[in-house]
């Protein structure tokens, strides 16, 4: 081992969204913060070192993207994920949100029905709504504590005013890795009516051994050609605030209805640290994640542990893929706003409340993992302490 992640790195005082704006947004003081998707990690040595070079250097004026930020992202897809592309495929925006956002408003109009899985992203019900386009709900089966598509509902939702499924590849919150078959009849269904698949792969890399990612377009030429791949490096080395994702379409006319949408608001400009530590951490980040990887699946026995013997009351599903746990706390019998209430002013966890995640999440919570061992140890005692006094 490498790196140390028991070591608690402060985070205070540093415009972190997570530590510095939890106070703000959720109207509590003293909460430990585990709720938006980073990492309390510092990121492989080689993207600080990339960074430091470039800031040394001391001018920071309009930047391109060399060939080499090109080669690392091929290569990282080829070697990763066994999934062969090409220089001209990649597309760019800040973030797969903005992605989202533009990919809404370039493939429909007004109106149109655009399907979602829920529990999921809540942002993709947002990038939906902002522009006017209706959220049709496909929701996930939850079998024995496994999340699976109800494809029989897929097909029922289809119509002709539906033009595009916004897919969680793999899926966050329920932490799953979607299979090549699942990904088959879901492909083989879109493509039969017409409807375009947006897959979100930012979870990409983080999948537990022994599951295995599949890009949905890597399946056939067939579903490449009807798919969009939103890709990152944000989630995987913790790197979201420095505004770099990879959005991976090899349908040359989709490409160019995409690049136009992302001209017309000007986000396509490299950020100049963003491409470097891109660059540097598809190049060199392999063994720091597999470290992070390790170490969050301790943190994911040890709280699964910790509440199946101090308090059962609450479930923590097996998770395939992400750092997000994601808690049943149904047994409770609370309802949203209460189970928000107990976590925030009385367990003083800042966790995300399932509900938010659409039809399915409520009684859940979600909680984030990519932190110190002692973190989660202390969140998990507050928690209980909060139950207990609950249920007394
Ligand atoms: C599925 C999914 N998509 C997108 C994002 C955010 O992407 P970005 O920061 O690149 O906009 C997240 C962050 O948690 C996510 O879980």
């Amino acid at each position: 081992m490498k790196y140390d992640f028991d070591k608690v790195v402060e985070r205070s005082n540093t415009a972190s969204v997570k530590w510095d704006a939890t106070e703000e947004l959720f109207g509590e003081k003293e909460l430990l913060p585990l709720w938006v998707a980073d990492m309390d990690f510092k990121v492989p040595d080689e993207v600080v070192k990339a960074i430091q070079s470039q800031a040394e250097h001391g001018i920071f004026g309009y930047t391109t993207r060399k060939p080499s930020y090109y080669e690392a992202i091929i290569d990282w897809m080829k070697d990763h994920h066994n999934w062969v592309i090409e220089k001209e495929w990649i597309c760019h925006s800040p973030g797969v949100v903005t992605a989202l956002n533009l990919i809404v408003q370039a493939f429909s109009e007004p109106g149109d029905k655009i399907i979602v899985q829920p529990p999921v992203y809540y942002p993709f019900m947002k990038a939906i709504q902002n522009h006017d386009r209706q959220v049709v709900y496909n929701p996930l089966l939850f079998n024995e504590g496994r999340f699976e598509m109800d494809f029989e509902d897929l097909i029922s939702k289809i119509d002709s005013s539906v033009k595009m499924i916004l897919l969680c590849n793999p899926q966050n919150p329920g932490g799953r890795v979607w299979t090549e078959s699942e990904l088959k009849r879901l492909g083989d269904i879109c493509l039969e009516r017409g409807v375009l698949v947006v897959s979100d792969e930012i979870h990409q890399d983080l999948v537990f051994k022994p599951g295995k990612h599949i890009p949905f377009s890597a399946i056939s030429e067939q579903f490449a050609d009807n798919s969009i791949i939103c890709t990152a490096p944000s989630k995987t080395f913790n790197l979201a605030g420095l505004q770099t994702s990879n959005i991976i379409i090899s349908n040359k006319a989709l490409r160019e209805k995409f690049v136009m949408e992302g001209d017309k608001y000007a986000v396509t400009m490299s950020n100049s640290f963003g491409a470097l530590a891109t660059e540097a951490a598809y190049n060199h980040g392999g063994q720091w994640l597999e470290e992070v990887l390790d170490y969050v699946e301790g943190n994911l026995h040890f709280i699964t542990k910790y509440f199946k013997s101090n308090l059962p009351v609450l479930k923590v599903l097996p998770l395939e893929a992400t750092y997000l746990a994601w808690i049943d706390c149904r047994e409770l019998g609370l309802t949203p706003e209460e189970l928000e209430k107990l976590f925030l002013s009385k367990a003083k966890v800042a966790l995300n409340q399932g509900y938010v995640f659409g039809p399915g999440g409520e009684g859940f919570v979600r909680m984030n993992l990519a932190c110190s061992r002692s973190t989660v140890e202390k969140a998990a005692q507050q928690m209980k302490e909060a139950i207990i006094q609950l249920l007394l």
